[in-house]
């Protein structure tokens, strides 16, 4: 690693799920963990970067005193946290599992099983990666996740493009061990002109030190 390029660097990393309210004891969410997120903010407070980590609602906890920790619930307290913060950042990780629809309107009270059928119809969230990625100014990057079943490489080349994101770190699920919920994970990061990088199935803590070797080789 070019080991002193992360120190005193301003870094906003979104980790975990968001919880979308349908009324006030439901809501719908997802898998994920937290863990590669919070792995990145470890590593990267380790190397010197000033952290600000905002995160969903997860079971697990930011050691490192270097990090300042952000509790959102939604995708779109999320997107404000992360606007709020990134006009004075050098670098922005999307590690979240944003909930891409939310329900149009949250019901004020408990919804009663009176109906034999229940529709929720649900509008689209604001997207954090693709906003930042068109916000960013000169000397700020901008790195995102991709999660694909089928066309891996063709889809997640697709995003940085369409998200005008400097590089996307790919999360394999066909890959047993990797993605949502395991302590492991396997990646491969994209840069723009079609640069790729393939690593092995590890620990998702081994998996951070890649990521952030890999983004200031390519990207200092
Ligand atoms: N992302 C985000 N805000 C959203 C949705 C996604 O910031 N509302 C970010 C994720 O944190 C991740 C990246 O976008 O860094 C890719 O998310 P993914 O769910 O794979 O892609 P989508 O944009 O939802 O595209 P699609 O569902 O069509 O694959």
């Amino acid at each position: 690693m070019q080991t002193d390029y992360y120190r005193g660097k301003k870094i906003v990393i979104t980790a975990g799920p968001t919880y979308e309210k349908i009324d006030p004891v439901r809501y719908i969410g997802n898998y994920s963990s937290g863990k590669m997120g919070y792995a990145l903010a470890e590593e990267l407070a380790m190397a010197g970067a000033e952290v600000h980590l905002v995160s969903g609602p997860v079971h697990i906890k930011a050691e490192h005193p270097g990090i300042q920790l952000y509790q959102v619930e939604s995708a779109i307290e999320m997107y404000d946290a992360c606007h709020a913060i990134f006009p004075d950042m050098d670098m922005a990780i999307l590690a979240a599992a944003v909930a891409d629809y939310r329900p149009e309107q949250m019901e004020q009270s408990k919804i009663k099983k009176t109906a034999d059928a229940l529709t929720i119809h649900l509008v689209k969230n604001p997207d954090i990666l693709s906003s930042l990625g068109h916000a960013k100014k000169p000397g700020q990057l901008v790195v995102g996740f991709a999660l694909e079943t089928d066309n891996e490489l063709q889809h997640a080349a697709d995003k940085l493009e369409r998200k005008k994101a400097d590089a996307i770190v790919l999360n394999s699920l066909n890959e047993k061990g990797a993605g949502f919920r395991h302590d492991t994970n396997k990646v491969s990061i994209l840069f723009q002109k079609g640069l790729i990088f393939e690593f092995q199935l590890k620990v998702k803590r081994l998996v951070a030190q890649d990521i952030i070797s890999c983004i200031s080789e390519n990207l200092a």
